[in-house]
């Protein structure tokens, strides 16, 4: 793992020498996502970071980005590598007006964003591992943790976090044959300023569909375009029994269908129960 932001090759630092605040500000080309930017060279993590900005008052569409992370927080309790000059780290604060059990839509919505922005910004078609991790190639190059505050059953707040590998490093051992960066699968240099720039452009709309709908009926079909496991066999482990099925796309509540070997379909809700790709990320 690098040891300093130094370690990307000669050129993707030139093309990325400026990542910071004032980059991110003259790239960022949206009406309110990423308005503010509260940029720092390195944080404990930009999502507990963003929750104390939004406790704090700070306005829908605050930016929190570092350039490395020391505490990085990952799904499931599990830490986020998150070495210097290489990666993107930011967490987007929303102040959503709808009920708390719509808001794991978002973690979608940003995935969707996220293969929006990787397109955008290097060209490479990236998918997603239903519900909200960015692969290509079949490997993981992003993932997305979103987190909130309730109180008297209405939002006070939602924290997205999105970390992208973007340039060449070692990846943990637990990883390695998992996860992949944006500059190893595009062969060449990625500047992250635009990559952050073109996510939050790509989100702003969506989001924008997704808050008018209240559902993702306006993304569905795109992001199930995406989607890696569509039309694979699944194994859903599910806390009452395991069970296998072919992955056959989203509703507009982002559950995952699975076609049972009967021909019934199961909407399978993120939150209750993971999904395994029987082939690992390559399903
Ligand atoms: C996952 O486990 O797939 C989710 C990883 C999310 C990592 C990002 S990096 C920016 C933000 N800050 C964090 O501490 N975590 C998220």
């Amino acid at each position: 793992m690098p040891e300093t932001g130094d370690k990307v090759s000669g050129k993707a630092e030139a093309v990325d020498a400026m990542f910071g605040r004032e980059a991110l500000e003259a790239a960022i080309n949206t009406n309110w996502a990423g308005k503010y930017i509260c940029y720092f060279k390195e944080l404990d993590s930009t999502n507990l970071r963003a929750k104390q900005e939004a406790e704090g008052g700070a306005a829908e569409g605050t930016l929190v980005a570092a350039d490395a992370q020391t505490a990085g927080r990952g799904r499931r309790g599990r830490s986020w590598s998150s070495p210097a000059g290489v990666n993107v780290y930011f967490t987007l604060i929303l102040k959503p007006d709808f009920r708390p059990e719509k808001a794991a839509m978002i973690t979608l919505v940003m995935a969707l964003a996220v293969t929006g922005g990787i397109f955008r910004t290097c060209g490479l078609e990236a998918g997603i591992k239903w519900p909200n991790d960015v692969v290509v190639n079949g490997r993981k190059v992003c993932g997305i943790l979103t987190e909130m505050s309730v109180e008297q059953g209405r939002i006070r707040y939602v924290v997205a976090g999105v970390g992208v590998n973007v340039g060449l490093q070692e990846f943990p051992p637990e990883i390695a044959s998992t996860a992949s960066c944006l500059e190893a699968e595009c062969k060449g240099p990625v500047s992250r300023t635009a990559l952050v720039a073109n996510i939050l452009k790509a989100f702003e709309g969506y989001y924008e569909s997704f808050c008018r709908e209240l559902s993702l009926s306006g993304i569905r079909e795109q992001y199930n375009r995406c989607l890696v496991n569509r039309g694979r066999v699944v194994r859903v482990l599910d806390p009452k029994g395991e069970y296998q099925g072919t992955a056959r796309g989203i509703n507009e509540r982002g559950e995952l269908l699975v076609e049972r070997e009967d021909g019934s379909i199961t909407e399978v809700y993120a939150g209750e129960v993971s999904v395994r790709g029987i082939y690992g990320y390559t399903v």
